[in-house]
């Protein structure tokens, strides 16, 4: 049975990528700084915590990065706190699992599937997010860097850029019509996403059937990133 952990597995998003490979036959182990039962603590952004998880969970065949945090403020507002910590969870979270993977995969003489959770930020950007569009845009390029360099061991690297996905972190967004409204004038398909439709997409990429995919950005947005 093929292993893998997912961050963020604890709410929205990753918690249904858990539910939906489980369901496909992964053993599944979730991380989170609030981690469902059975699940680990984790800190993205520490490097001894991430050696802990791993040293527990391992061996594993995939990694998915989704744990993420989001808030708004104009620029000129911004608190460098804010902005560094936007950063830390997101880009350092990604590249201390990534790393963490990667080396034991190489000890290992092995390989594996990493899928980092981007955003259609990171390629269409959104006012009032500068920390939150410049880290999903670092996760893109780190993805692209990674899959360059770990490809010819085999690991692929990939990421996914969602669009607006209905979860706790957007229930704020999604209770306000107007912001709604805003929303779904960027979405061809008209309606808001399921977490589901996310974790269909990591399953993809964690898959065989992405055999020949690395260091791709796949937008499941309901086509936002095409306009
Ligand atoms: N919901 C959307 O519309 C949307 C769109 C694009 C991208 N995303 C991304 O998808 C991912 C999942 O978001 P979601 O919508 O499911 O949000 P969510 O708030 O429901 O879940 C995020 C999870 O990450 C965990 N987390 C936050 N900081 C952490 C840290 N430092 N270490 C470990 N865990 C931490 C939280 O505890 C929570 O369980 C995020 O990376 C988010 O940026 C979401």
């Amino acid at each position: 049975m093929p292993a893998v952990l997912v961050t963020g597995g604890g709410s929205g998003i990753g918690a249904e990528v858990c539910r939906v490979l489980a369901a496909a036959g992964w053993q599944v182990a979730a991380a989170d700084l609030r981690p469902p039962e059975g699940g680990h603590e984790l800190d993205t952004t520490d490097e001894a915590g991430w050696e802990r998880v791993l040293d527990a969970v391992w061996p594993l065949d995939g990694l998915v990065n989704c744990a993420g945090i989001r808030d708004r403020a104009p620029l000129e507002e911004l608190e460098l706190a804010a902005f560094e910590r936007m950063m830390a969870v997101h880009v350092t979270g990604c590249f201390l699992g990534t790393r963490g993977v990667a080396r034991r995969w190489r000890t290992e003489e092995r390989s594996g599937a990493v899928v980092n959770i981007s955003s259609v930020t990171a390629t269409h950007a959104v006012a009032g997010q500068v920390h939150y569009v410049t880290a999903k845009g670092a996760i893109a390029a780190l993805t692209r860097a990674a899959a360059v360099e770990l490809g010819p061991t085999g690991t692929r690297v990939n990421a996914i850029a969602p669009g607006i996905i209905r979860t706790p972190m957007t229930a704020d967004r999604l209770g306000d019509p107007d912001q709604t409204a805003w929303l779904l004038s960027r979405v061809p398909a008209g309606r808001v996403g399921e977490p589901a439709e996310i974790a269909s997409a990591v399953q993809f990429l964690l898959s065989d059937a992405a055999s020949y995919v690395n260091g791709v950005l796949l937008p499941v947005d309901g086509g936002w990133a095409a306009g």
